[in-house]
């Protein structure tokens, strides 16, 4: 998704930049572009503002600002997830404005005035495009983002801060900015509502920077202010200033500088192929770290207040999106087989628009990796604004929007996660909801010493479940072979293990482009059994629980149409391999905790299936890692 980087310092601050570029680029981007205030230093180029930008890897915006020698201290950098306009050059950021007269065929040769990179969305933008049209300026682009660089255009007469403000409040949406004007070649002013922007304070304080995430700033600064909604900001040399809704600047009390170890994006692959591979053998680490330090079950593993919270809440929500939401669903299964609370999920997107019904003795539980997903975030905002004093998220990010405005937290450790397609925070996520669905359970009084203590020896020995589950690997290969050739693919599952199919639908569709659907088993007679043919392989989740004579059933149907099976079943479970039946046999039933297992192998299929077609599995067409816009 969307990512801003932007610095003012009296260095050549244009590496700077685009290696910011680069720790954001796990996010997934289409397009990207630099804009400095450039300084001429001898070389053809005049000074002013200048930009590059490419809808290739931020590698080769890093040879072509080296090519043109674009350098100077003064500048922004942004890469884009197209929203409004195809992923085109004239569509990248930063966009310029040229003034209100100068046609924008003329670009070559016209001088710009403002530049300006933005995430998020601008919905008036089609309103004010046509007022700023009728005043003369020309559009090079199909984006609401060049809007706003015409409006600060429009509006500036000496002050970029002034004229930023005065643009701000016309913009309807979610939005962070970072611009730059002609006449003011040391200076950037920033706005944030509704999508994340950071100020990052420079090492001696001569420099500072924006972005829209602290981990673009990781080698440079770790000392970060979180900027808030309405908040806008002003850098210069030596000196920052930040102002508040109201218009008002606000203290370095009001806004502190925070210390924050943002790792960098760039970790090492080692002897992986890509980082979503490495993800899933990281799982089992993952997972240990998400329950170090758990010595036995209390509430406040979710924050203080946490006992009082969980004696008075009568039911659960869960909001989330794509493979969170997953995880909830899962989740849901816990929750009201073991902790007997009734509990209902739902897509965070679904859930800000519709008009629900509030209950203030509800736990609101939200579930998100990155802590900064849009529709997430929102649904957080309407439930508390219906009246919803509980909440409560799961989430891999300590300094992330969610956690902020969660009253308790969990936090996961999946550690930094770039593969677009999630994998360990998903079964790091699972770890947390199940400690979740213990803590109330002991909360309500239905937890049993002795049940405590046997949940927690299975959790303890999940990281070694798991290695066992990883050492499949190579079976796992062979059916992604078969899997490479085909088009469509169904999976199956039943109870707890048809959230599992969900994401492993998911997870294929996401990095193979293979069209997958999932099914719960006993819905396949009911529609997508008319689909079966020897076209169409089946993978079916087949755990040893109560479910698996039913289960069995739901497979001959699909042998009968000429259905091939991929069956995952337990290594008791009396299914073998035959003409139409492929079986991997997964290590013992792990009880409730099986999903977490039945999964890996799901993550593996999608992974080789994906490398065997060749696609880019860490950075899939069209998706992004961190969903900041609605
Ligand atoms: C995007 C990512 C998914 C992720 C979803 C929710 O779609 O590609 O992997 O599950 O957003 O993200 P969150 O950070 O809230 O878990």
């Amino acid at each position: 998704m969307c990512g801003i980087v932007g610095a003012v310092s009296s260095r050549n601050i244009v590496p700077v930049l685009v290696q910011g570029l680069q720790r954001l680029e796990y996010r997934g981007y289409d397009s990207c572009g630099v804009a400095i205030h450039a300084v001429s230093r001898g070389s053809t180029r005049p000074s002013g503002l200048q930009r590059a930008r490419s809808t290739a890897r931020v590698s080769e915006l890093m040879e072509r600002v080296q090519s043109d020698h674009i350098q100077g201290g003064t500048g922004i950098a942004h890469t884009r997830w197209a929203t409004h306009g195809a992923p085109v050059e004239c569509n990248a950021h930063p966009h310029f404005s040229y003034g209100a007269t100068v046609d924008a065929a003329a670009e070559g040769t016209a001088v710009g005035r403002v530049a300006l990179v933005h995430n998020g969305i601008i919905e008036n933008y089609e309103a004010l495009r046509t007022r700023l049209q009728a005043a003369g300026y020309v559009f090079a682009s199909q984006t609401d983002t060049e809007i706003v660089a015409h409006l600060v255009d429009s509006l500036y007469s000496g002050d970029l801060f002034e004229a930023v403000q005065a643009a701000v409040a016309q913009l309807h949406g979610a939005f962070a900015i970072a611009v730059m004007h002609k006449d003011e070649p040391q200076r950037v002013v920033g706005a944030r509502a509704g999508s994340p922007l950071i100020l990052g304070v420079g090492q001696d304080g001569s420099e500072h920077f924006l972005a829209s995430d602290a981990m673009a700033l990781a080698g440079v600064t770790d000392q970060i202010i979180y900027l808030q909604e309405g908040d806008l900001v002003d850098l210069q040399p030596g000196r920052y200033w930040i102002t508040g809704q109201d218009g008002r600047a606000l203290s370095a009390e009001q806004r502190p500088v925070r210390t924050v170890q943002a790792h960098s994006g760039a970790a090492e692959l080692g002897p992986y192929r890509h980082y979503m591979q490495k993800e899933i053998f990281e799982q089992p680490r993952a997972i240990a770290d998400t329950l170090d330090g758990v010595q036995g079950i209390v509430p406040e593993l979710f924050g203080d207040g946490a006992y009082r919270v969980f004696q008075v809440i009568d039911s659960v929500l869960i909001l989330a999106c794509g493979t969170s939401y997953y995880s909830g669903c899962v989740a849901k299964y816990w929750l009201e087989g073991i902790a007997q609370i009734p509990t209902q999920v739902e897509v965070a997107s679904e859930y800000r628009y519709r008009t629900s019904v509030p209950n203030p003795r509800q736990l609101i539980v939200t579930i998100s990796q990155s802590g900064e997903t849009a529709d997430t975030l929102a649904a957080l905002r309407h439930a508390q604004s219906l009246g919803h004093p509980h909440t409560l998220t799961i989430c891999n990010v300590a300094t992330s929007a969610m956690v902020r405005e969660c009253a308790l937290a969990y936090i996961t450790r999946a550690g930094i996660e770039i593969g677009v397609a999630s994998t360990k925070a998903f079964t790091t996520q699972l770890a947390g909801l199940f400690l979740l669905t213990l803590a109330l359970a002991q909360s309500k009084g239905r937890l049993t010493e002795e049940q405590e203590a046997a949940h927690l020896t299975a959790m303890r020995h999940l990281p070694v479940a798991l290695q066992a589950v990883l050492a499949l690997e190579p079976q796992i290969i062979s059916w992604a072979e078969d899997f490479a050739r085909m088009e469509n693919a169904l999976f199956l599952g039943r109870g707890l293990h048809y959230p599992i199919a969900l994401e492993g639908a998911l997870k294929l569709k996401e990095i193979s482009y293979i069209h997958a659907e999932a099914y719960p088993a006993g819905e396949l007679k009911h529609g997508p059994l008319a689909l079966v043919t020897s076209a169409m392989p089946v993978v079916t989740v087949a755990p040893n629980d109560a479910l698996l004579e039913k289960l069995k059933s739901n497979m001959q149907e699909v042998r009968a149409r000429g259905g091939v099976l991929y069956v995952l079943a337990d290594a008791d479970t009396r299914i073998d391999s035959e003409d139409g039946i492929h079986v991997i046999r997964m290590p013992e039933h792990y009880g409730a905790l099986s999903p977490l297992l039945h999964v890996v192998p799901l993550q593996l299929l999608a992974y080789h299936t994906a490398v065997a077609r060749g696609t880019d599995v860490d950075k899939p067409r069209n998706l992004a890692k961190s969903v900041t816009v609605e």
